[in-house]
């Protein structure tokens, strides 16, 4: 058994990323989701606090789940944390080129490992950043996210109740 940090914006959580604690629980069981800030992404949709406080009513059923928050290194978050090492999550060719760059960046700064766990098939797909995009224009995306992250977006972007066309 190990403890590990999942790092990351989840901004906000959706379902490929409880996929990736879920697993992390599995293999390793104790877990600390890392939240970081990161005042370099303007384009942020959810406060620290509210994206706290949706993986926190999201991971309720999984009792070796810890959340933190950090602003800087995510080797420091481990040391801080009691990890043993950083835990991401792989969805296609291009999540390995930039992730294995930073593991490789991390492990020559301090020692500290990365482990990459393959997303289930049916979630490769999902990203914070589209289902940002689809809920600003009253998209659904309530199969891409868990139900208290739905209802969160639902309160800041009503669903539409119509297909606009954009005529007059
Ligand atoms: O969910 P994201 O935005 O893809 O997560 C990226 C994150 C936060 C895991 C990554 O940007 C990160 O580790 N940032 C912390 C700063 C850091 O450690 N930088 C050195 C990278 S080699």
């Amino acid at each position: 058994m190990a403890t590990v940090l999942y790092p990351g914006s989840f901004d906000p959580l959706h379902l490929g990323h409880l996929d990736v604690i879920e697993q992390s629980v599995e293999l390793f069981g104790d877990v600390t989701v890392g939240v970081m800030h990161n005042p370099s992404k303007p384009s942020g949709m959810f406060t620290l606090e509210q994206r706290t406080a949706m993986i926190r009513a999201s991971i309720e059923h999984l009792s070796s789940v810890r959340i933190m928050t950090f602003a800087g290194l995510a080797v420091d978050a481990v040391k801080q944390s009691g990890a043993s090492f950083i835990v991401k999550g792989l969805r296609t060719g291009g999540d390995f080129e930039v992730e294995q760059q930073m593991a490789h960046t991390n492990f020559a700064v301090s020692g500290v490992r990365t482990v990459y766990l393959p997303c289930k098939p049916a979630l490769v797909s999902i990203s914070s950043r589209f289902i940002r995009e689809i809920a600003q224009y009253g998209g659904d995306v309530t199969s891409l996210v868990t139900a208290p992250v739905a209802a969160e977006l639902a309160l800041l972007f009503p669903a539409k109740q119509s297909p606009s066309t954009g005529n007059a």
